[in-house]
This record gives structure tokens, sequence and C-alpha cells, in this order.
């Protein structure tokens, strides 16, 4: 039993009814359950939106599903959900509610915190962010010298440059190819370098995102732009006014930075990092898609918010894909999970995934905190398929490892793309669908023999097949289509970690190295002790040291 009076999640009768539902199974062999259902191909389907959400090459039968949606039911997935909606402090470690889902509230909605509705707030915020936009955009916004902008540095980090650069590039065929944006997170003086070494600064915007402020690497960054800025303009502290905004929570910390609070774009407490690029976070991407594209993007994260808060458990895709990834990591001993998108477009997504699912679900302790004995997040990887197949699929295909992979792709090329580019999309596609095809049905020994390979080998050309995908295909990579994609995998993430009752919207676990960092860097430049380093990270130091000749 739970501290909170809740049974534990293994020893529940639904966890023990998968267990032994999965012992009964024994190896699940796709071939079979496509001979057995020849509706299976369309039967295990789901439409959200835009978005056709192919599931039946799973190694799960409707039995599978309905003990998963039945272990969903008695740990209140929807109990929590309609908890997040209804704006309660879910986030329980950090006493805060989770309301990204606000974000795309529309407006006239109802959402309260605290008995205040902050939908009006959030409303006036997207207002002054599309106004600003449009200024830069327009150019009616100069920089100190009187010229127009050109380039937009967004410097944050995490969740403040995951979101804003992976919709960036996802987004790259509607964005204003005059304007020059960039992402700078890294607190190696390389990025910033790269990012501006070509520049104007007099043409130059930086917008400095950071929900606290706070962020040492974000700051260093910030600080290293202005002295740039500062130099190449020749200007005063009065320049900044003209390029530094934030995006913030901390006003305070804002001001202290030298950057006008009236430039300052506010979102709240209430909306995680990596929750938070539909909200004053967007702002670098909305001044380069605009803002009724940004507007668009909103519409479709509302469209799959809506559906998962009142499609029933049996069409619930959130629901599906989170109980898919339960069934992998709890039940088949599946580890990672690969997110393989068919877009060049969405080359970061995944990288933006990462921090979403690893930061959220990477957890040891429930909610009640008391340590789980069950496996939690799983490591999640990728990137666009194409690339992938002529690198790691060989041991996805042939491997000793089970990796259940989302393949994402699109029937339209993007429509930016001249006529010969735009014909290789068939090519693109194809390779789509004969990866899972290939993955979930392989290539028998028989077949291999029936194509005349010498015996010896035989074994190493034959595929097992059995590898289990979720395909999810839509019309067009829209903006509002990129907001339902990512609303699905917020859900989804959700869906998990209410089941496996863990926080997923704190991450107390990127603190300590944070703290090390303050302490070590001295250290390093000065030589100081620092008590109680352990012996290899001082004789690290010291190496460190000696190499730079210090
Ligand atoms: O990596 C930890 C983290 O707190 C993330 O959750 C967050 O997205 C990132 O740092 C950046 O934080 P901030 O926006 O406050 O600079």
């Amino acid at each position: 039993m739970n501290a909170d009076g809740r049974i534990r999640l293994n020893q529940l009768p639904e966890w023990t009814a998968l267990a032994r539902h999965r012992e009964e199974l024994g190896e699940v062999r796709l071939r079979d359950l496509f001979d057995a259902d020849p509706a299976r191909g369309t039967g295990y389907a789901l439409q959200v939106g835009d978005l056709y959400v192919d599931y039946s090459k799973h190694l799960v039968t409707d039995e599978t599903l309905r003990l998963l949606r039945e272990l969903a039911a008695a740990t209140d997935v929807f109990g929590l959900r309609d908890a997040m909606f209804r704006g309660e402090r879910i986030n329980t470690t950090e006493d805060r509610a989770v309301l990204h889902t606000a974000l795309r509230a529309p407006r006239g909605a109802v959402v309260e915190v605290d008995g205040e509705n902050v939908v009006p707030a959030v409303h006036a915020v997207l207002d002054k962010m599309a106004d600003f936009a449009e200024r830069v955009r327009s150019g009616a916004w100069t920089g100190h010298t009187g010229k127009r902008i050109r380039n937009v540095v967004n410097i944050g980090i995490g969740g403040s440059d995951l979101g804003p650069a992976m919709a960036h590039e996802v987004l790259r065929s509607y964005t204003d190819r005059d304007l020059t944006v960039r992402f700078v997170s890294n607190v190696d003086g390389a990025d910033l370098h790269e990012a501006t070494r070509d520049l104007d600064a007099a043409e130059t915007l930086f917008v400095i995102a950071s929900k606290t402020f706070t962020t040492i690497e974000t700051i260093t960054n910030a600080t290293s732009a202005r002295n740039w800025l500062l130099t190449e303009l020749k200007a005063g502290q009065e320049a900044v006014a003209r390029h530094f905004v934030a995006l913030s929570t901390n006003a305070g910390k804002v001001a202290d930075f030298g950057i006008d609070t009236a430039n300052m774009f506010e979102f709240w407490d209430w909306v995680g990092g990596r929750y938070s690029y539909d909200s004053a976070i967007g702002l670098s991407l909305m001044i380069a898609i605009g803002p009724d594209r940004f507007r668009e993007m909103l519409d479709g994260f509302r469209l799959v918010d809506d559906h998962f808060r009142t499609a029933p458990a049996e069409s619930n895709v959130p629901l599906l894909l989170g109980l898919l990834g339960i069934w992998y990591g709890n039940f088949l001993g599946a580890q990672s999970h690969a997110v393989l998108p068919y877009s060049h477009y969405l080359s970061k997504f995944t990288a933006y995934l990462q921090q979403l699912d690893m930061e959220s679900n990477g957890k040891h302790v429930g909610r009640d905190g008391r340590e789980v004995d069950w496996q939690t997040g799983p490591v999640v990887w990728g990137t666009p398929g194409t690339n992938g197949q002529h690198a790691y699929y060989q041991l996805i295909h042939q491997g000793t490892k089970l990796i259940p992979a989302d393949f994402i792709g699109f029937a339209e090329p993007v429509g930016e793309l001249g006529d010969e580019l735009k014909a290789q999309h068939d090519l693109l596609m194809a390779n789509f669908f004969a990866q899972t095809q290939a993955l979930a049905f392989g290539k028998t020994p028989q077949e291999v023999r029936a194509e005349g390979v010498a015996e010896d080998l035989v074994a190493h050309r034959t595929f097992k097949g059995d590898h289990p995908t979720t395909t999810v295909l839509a019309r067009e990579l829209t903006p509002s289509v990129l907001g339902q994609l990512v609303a699905l995998y917020e859900h989804k993430v959700f869906v998990q970690g209410a089941v496996w009752n863990i926080d997923s919207f704190d991450q107390w676990g990127v603190e300590l190295g944070k703290v090390l960092a303050k302490r070590v860097e001295p250290a390093l430049t000065e030589g100081a002790e620092v008590p109680g380093l352990d012996a290899s990270s001082r004789a690290l130091v010291a190496k460190y040291r000696e190499l730079r000749g210090r």
C-alpha cells in the first residue's frame, strides 16, 4: 500500500493480470496476428485531427489493450487528467498547477488557478507577442542605430531552446526567409561565436528566453551577447533596449540584467519549461512564422487537448500510445523508444521529445515519496529515418534489443520544394512504408532459401521481424499538424507518468550537477580547493589545469 492509500502499482490486480497475460501470450508473432484478423490493418488505427495513427504492428491483441485500459482505469489516469485541466496543483513536489493546456485555450475560455481565470492573461501576452513580432517583421522595430532587424538570436537552454528551435526547423518553409533566426544554448562560447560571427550587430535582436532568468548558461551567454553588441555598436547601455527582449516569469531578474520589463514577455509558474514553447517562449518562432501561423499551431495543440480530454478510452490516442509504452517497458523489457520522422524538417523533433519525455518521466521515486519498483521512462532517441536506415537500423532489425519505434510521415512534400525535389517524396515514403513492413514481418529462413542464398548465410540474412512500430501519417506538415503532434506526445508522457504514479512535472535530477558545477569552477580558474571533491575528480581537475598551463 502507498502512503497515499493507493495500492502499489505492481500489486494491483490489473497489473498482475497483465503480467499473467504476457506469460500466456508467449512469443507474439505479427504474421499470426494479421493472419488471424485480416481487418487488423484498418481496425487497429485511429484518427485524431489530421493524424492517422496505425497501431496494428504492435505486439498486442484486443485482450492486451483491454487489460492495459483497465490498468489506466485502476490508476485513475483520467482523474489526474481532469485535475490537470482544472488547474489543480498536480505537480506536488513543486506545489504547482500544470496548465500548458491553458496556453492554447480559446479567448473566452475559463481556466482557473487559485480562483483566477488565467485565459485573459494568456491572450494578453499572445497579443503583445503578435504586435511585437509584426513590428520586427515589418521593419517598424529598428535597432539602436535605426537599422531594420534582420537577425534574431534566441538565447535559452532546455525548454527555453529545444521547443522553439525544433519548431523553427519544422516550419522553416513558413518562415520569412529574409530573417535569419538562430538558437544559442550551449555555454561553450563556440555556440554564441558561430551564431553571431557573420551578423551585423545593428541588425540583430537577442531574445533571452529563461523561465527563471537564473540559468547560468543562459545568463552567461546573454551577458556575452550584450558585451558583443555594445562593442560592435560602440554604444552604451542605452542600446540594450532596442536589441534585447526577455521571455520569463521573473521580472525582477530581467530588470537586474538590464532589460526593460516593457520588453519582457511573461509566462507563469504553471507552465513547465519543457511544456513552454507555445507560451512567450515561442516569440522567436512567432517572429519567424508570423502570428497567424503561430495561432494555427496553437489550434492544433488545442485539437488534441480536446481529444485527450473527451475521447473515450477505446479511441483516446494519447492514452493508447502511453499504454503501449507501458506494455513494452514494464511487461516486455524494452528500455528505449525510437522516434523516427520521415521528414527532414522534423530533424530536431526527437531531441525535443528527449527533454519532454526523459525530463518528465526519468524518475525513480513515486508521488508518495517511495522508491518505485517498476520501470519508468524509456530512453528516447532517433533521427530522421532515412539517415538512420544507413546507420543504426541494423540493430533494430537484427540486434538483440526490443526497440518500439514511432514512424512519422507525410503524404505531401513541403510546398516550397521544386518539382524535381517533390518527385523524390515517393521514394522517401516508399522507405517509410518498407521499413515498418520489414520490422514487423521480417523475412523467414524459408524465404531467404527460396532466393537461393547459400545455407551458411541463411541465418545472417533472416529477419525475425516482430519489431513493433506505430505509424503516424498526415497529409502535410503544417503549423497545426506540428501542434497536434507535440500535444500528442505531451499527453502520452502524461499518461505514462500517471500510471507509474510519478510527478512528471518536476526535474530535481538536474539540480545536483548545477550545484557541483558552481563549486568546481573556482578550482578550474583559480586552483581553489573544493571541499569534499572526490579523488577522481580532483585528479581530473589537476590534469585540466596542467593542460591549460595553469
Ligand atoms: O534543465 C533543467 C531546466 O530547469 C529545464 O527544465 C528548463 O527547461 C531549463 O533548465 C531552462 O530553464 P530556464 O528556462 O529557467 O532558463
